[in-house]
């Protein structure tokens, strides 16, 4: 039999620390969701997060919150049933999902105990996969490479977006993220967003150096800025270039 096509579109956004990953999960949720016709899930997958704060959104309780309290009651010899046990991670996920109109939010959190639990991980990457099929789009803010998303979040990555500033340091971090999911990981497309862009010709020195597939570009934007300093949510971000530059990558998730 064949195998069924997955319809909803799984796209992670990875690259090195500080070029605009946030601010572009952000933005990106913006536009999927603004129409109103799309059912979108932002996961923040970065310890640090950042991405509530972009989308304006309150984290009460996160993947990891929720690891640790299981951990806990294993080392303290509680035992359940794995369905119980299934059908109450499923309800605390769903309760962790803060959710406004059609758009949904989800942290992962820091984990926080060391050691392999392997069997919990395995558990609750399932159910974040079972909550993602209810969506049109997911779009995960990566800490920094996929393979971290890959690990404690989803394996299911349908669009590798890339972002870099134009600096060698960051087009190489995109260049070995790209190298490194390519050998391990399933998707259907990457692509590299260059952020902060100040001339176009930086965007055309990129494009010649890196055999990297460059979608689109940002450019430095006051705004984005100004809100980042005065932690104001991006969901409120006024009609601008950066949105535009945004706007036009949506061709890009077209499957
Ligand atoms: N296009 C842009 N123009 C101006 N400032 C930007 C732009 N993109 C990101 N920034 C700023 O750069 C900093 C890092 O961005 P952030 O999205 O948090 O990066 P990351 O998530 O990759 O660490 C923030 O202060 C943000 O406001
Ligand atoms: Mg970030």
């Amino acid at each position: 039999m064949d195998e069924v096509k997955q319809q909803n579109s799984i796209i992670a956004v990875c690259g090195k620390g500080g070029v605009g990953k946030t601010s572009v999960s952000a933005l990106l949720t913006k536009v999927l969701s603004e129409d109103g016709n799309h059912k979108v899930l932002a996961i923040d997958a970065d310890p640090a997060v950042g991405l509530s704060l972009a989308l304006g959104i309150s984290v009460t309780k996160t993947v990891d919150d929720l690891r640790n309290a299981l951990i806990e009651k294993a080392q303290e010899g509680f035992q359940e049933d794995r369905r119980e046990m299934i059908a109450r991670i499923d309800y605390e996920l769903f309760d962790a999902l803060e959710e406004r109109r059609n758009l949904a939010f989800l942290a992962i959190g820091r984990p926080e105990k060391d050691g392999c639990f392997c069997r919990i991980n395995s558990l609750l990457k399932d159910i974040i996969n079972d909550i993602a099929d209810n969506f049109d789009y997911v779009v995960i803010d990566g800490e920094a490479g996929i393979e971290q998303v890959n690990r404690r979040v989803m394996e299911r990555v349908t669009h590798l977006l890339l972002v870099s500033d134009t600096s060698v340091k960051g087009c190489n971090v995109a260049e070995s993220i790209e190298k490194v999911a390519r050998r391990s990981i399933a998707f259907e497309k990457v692509g590299l967003l260059l952020n902060r862009v100040k001339r176009e010709e930086e965007v055309e020195k990129v494009r010649s150096r890196y055999p990297l597939s460059v979608i689109g570009w940002m450019p430095e934007d006051s705004i984005i800025y100004e809100f980042d300093r005065e932690g104001r949510s991006l969901m409120e971000m006024p009609k601008c270039d950066a949105l535009s530059s945004i706007r036009k990558t949506l061709d890009w998730l077209e499957r």
